[in-house]
């Protein structure tokens, strides 16, 4: 999507060890229009799928996720939260994320109320990278009977293995922006074009 790419070159910043930051439009001040049209553009590339929940996982994929069901006939958003430590009541779908980033493992739950057997849904997330985070959802809509539509992402760091992964798995996965590389010195990012492998 060249209004996103065109926005992480303006404003994104290239950090050491595969790190890029989009503090000013995405993960701590949010552009709306932006989000948007993500949005719009999330809803004509799963035109075609009967999505009528969109799942994402808290924080930083609330807004991207609340701003697409906008154009998903107003899908109810069901954000995972994330707990140090839980006890399990049997209410909810739980399961462990690894993050990479953060050297932590978070317990990932979901109230078994929100998610079930008759949702068609479409995960939503910021960015993919090593795709634990994906993982851990997608084990939740598994474990809820319910169907996973496609998955939909902002931000894909193409050189990390999630995206190439999830693909081979054979789910329809969408990323908005596919970041092939990136050079902290010089700042150069480099977006995999249409068509691309
Ligand atoms: P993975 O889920 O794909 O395996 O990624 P990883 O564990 O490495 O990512 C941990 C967190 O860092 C995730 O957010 C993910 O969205 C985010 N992240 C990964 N790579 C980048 C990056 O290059 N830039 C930015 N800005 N974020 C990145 P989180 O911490 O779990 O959630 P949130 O509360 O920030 O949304
Ligand atoms: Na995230
Ligand atoms: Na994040």
């Amino acid at each position: 999507m060249k209004l996103l790419e065109d926005r992480i070159q303006r404003d994104g910043v290239v950090k050491a060890e595969g790190v890029l930051k989009v503090d000013g439009f995405l993960n701590h001040r949010i552009d709306i229009e932006l989000l948007d049209a993500m949005g719009a553009e999330f809803k004509r590339l799963f035109a075609d799928a009967p999505i009528n929940k969109i799942l994402t996982i808290e924080a930083s994929g609330i807004g991207i996720a609340c701003m697409a069901a906008r154009h998903f006939d107003n899908a109810p958003v069901v954000f995972a939260k994330k707990a140090q430590s839980i006890n399990l009541d049997g209410e909810m779908y739980r399961t462990r994320i690894q993050s990479f980033t953060h050297g932590k493992v978070f317990d990932v739950i979901v109230s078994k109320k929100f998610i079930g057997p008759d949702d068609h849904v479409l995960i939503i997330d910021d960015f993919l990278a090593n795709g634990c985070a994906l993982n851990g959802l997608l084990e939740i809509v598994e474990a809820a009977g319910a169907t996973v539509e496609g998955i939909g992402i902002a931000v894909e760091k193409g050189f990390q293995p999630g995206g190439a992964s999830l693909r081979e798995r054979g789910y329809h996965l969408e990323s908005l922006a596919i970041v092939d590389a990136m050079d902290p010195t010089t700042g150069q990012i480099t977006f995999r074009q249409a068509g691309e492998p």
